[in-house]
């Protein structure tokens, strides 16, 4: 590596150099590895949820994001808090058949094997079953594609706090060849679908309109939402906001953020067009009610979160004992962190607050020390030219003033 890419001695010592997860364990949790990566560790505040006080781990790169999710925490409390209740925790597996010669005849002699298909599946994972899990449902579909008919064959699982890609998939391939026999196609692939639209966390907020600056807030958060009901190009950062505050949360307790941003998207898209994941409404009295409804695939159990040291912290911090209240919080916070969003825009704008931060970054890639960064920070946002060399101009003016 060090050849490969030129890397200077320090350059070494600094992939040497780990954290709280040990190279050892990194190895065993990827391939390749050369080092750890870390990035800043938050908590929000404020947040009530189905009655119960929350501190919210956030893991982020992004400035503004925690104090966002925390003031508007603070703005939901007042109205009583929220609400977040998640759906059973279902994932579904496909198994694609290809050149069955009679589609819909198929389908019908792959569902004469239900009980057999659900046995095999159970078969892979007793203790699943033990705990109430596992294989529930076996559907049938026969799909146009471009490459004429196939038949798909979902595995609905109950797959309890785990994740649950990996036991769906195992479960998908050990079914695969009696799928396959009763159709008399050939099972291809055999894979999680991450559109998880039967696990989803449905969570609802009333924030009173004086906590926000009145009912003319509450109305531009109205306007906001509905730019992005009409509008995919604004929906997509409409969502982009949602999923800051999901993200977060989902790295800091160690879960998979692709196949929660995926899942989230392709949830927007159900209808045939992109839409906002949540909606904002003035009830009769003035006051702001907000709702989102998202699908969320996490575990609190599993490989990569037991693994990691500040995963395991995270949960600790959370108190959470259920993959299904962790996907309450994080549809909570992704709520939270949208209305702080759409406040903002509605009023002021993100770039004051934004800026600001910002410039704590920017004085920093310029080199000031973690007692210059305020200083450099602050005349930079004054000066109004938010900018690296900006950044770099001061700090050496303030250090030529010393
Ligand atoms: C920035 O990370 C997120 C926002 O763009 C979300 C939104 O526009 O609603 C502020």
């Amino acid at each position: 590596m060090k050849e490969f890419a030129g890397l200077t001695d320090e350059e070494v010592e600094l992939l040497r150099r780990t954290g709280r997860l040990s190279i050892d364990v990194a190895d065993k949790m990827i391939e390749n590895v050369i080092g750890t990566f870390e990035l800043p560790y938050a908590v929000a505040v404020n947040f009530l949820i189905n009655g119960r006080d929350y501190m919210v781990p956030m893991v982020i790169e992004e400035p503004s994001v925690v104090a966002a999710a925390s003031n508007a925490a603070k703005w939901c409390r007042e109205g009583g808090g929220i609400t977040s209740i998640a759906s059973e925790q279902i994932m579904v597996s496909q198994i694609q058949l290809v050149k069955v010669p009679s589609p819909h005849t198929a389908v019908i002699k792959i569902l004469e094997r239900k009980k057999e298909i659900l046995d095999v599946a159970n078969s892979t994972n007793e203790l699943l079953v033990k705990l109430g899990g596992g294989a529930k449902d076996v559907e049938v579909k026969v799909l146009d594609s471009p490459v004429g008919k196939m038949v798909v064959v979902n595995l609905v699982v109950d797959v309890r706090d785990a994740m649950g890609a990996n036991i769906v998939n195992t479960m998908a391939e050990a079914v695969a060849p009696i799928v396959e026999e009763a159709s008399g196609g050939r099972a291809l692939l055999r894979i999680v679908t991450n559109l998880a639209d039967r696990r989803l966390v449905r969570a609802w907020t009333r924030v009173p309109k004086d906590v926000i600056g009145g009912e003319e807030v509450v109305e531009g958060i109205v306007y906001a939402w509905a730019f992005a009901a009409a509008d995919p190009y604004r929906a997509v950062t409409h969502n982009k906001g949602i999923m800051n505050g999901v993200i977060a949360v989902a790295l800091a307790t160690g879960q998979d953020t692709r196949a929660l941003e995926a899942g989230a998207h392709a949830y927007a898209a159900r209808r045939g067009r992109y839409e906002p994941l949540s909606t904002w409404e003035m009830d009769p009295s003035g006051d702001l009610i907000g709702y989102v409804e998202l699908p969320i695939a996490v575990g609190t159990v599993g490989g990569s979160i037991k693994s990691n040291p500040m995963t395991r912290l995270s949960l600790k911090i959370l108190g959470v004992k259920t993959a299904k209240e962790l996907a309450e919080v994080m549809g909570a916070v992704g709520l939270a962190q949208n209305l702080a969003a759409l406040r903002a825009l509605a009023t002021e704008g993100i770039q004051r607050g934004h800026m600001k931060l910002h410039a704590r970054q920017l004085a920093l890639a310029a080199g000031a020390r973690a007692d210059e960064v305020d200083k450099v920070a602050e005349e930079v946002v004054k000066s109004g030219v938010i900018t690296l060399e900006k950044a770099q101009e001061v700090l050496q003016n303030i250090r030529s003033r010393k």
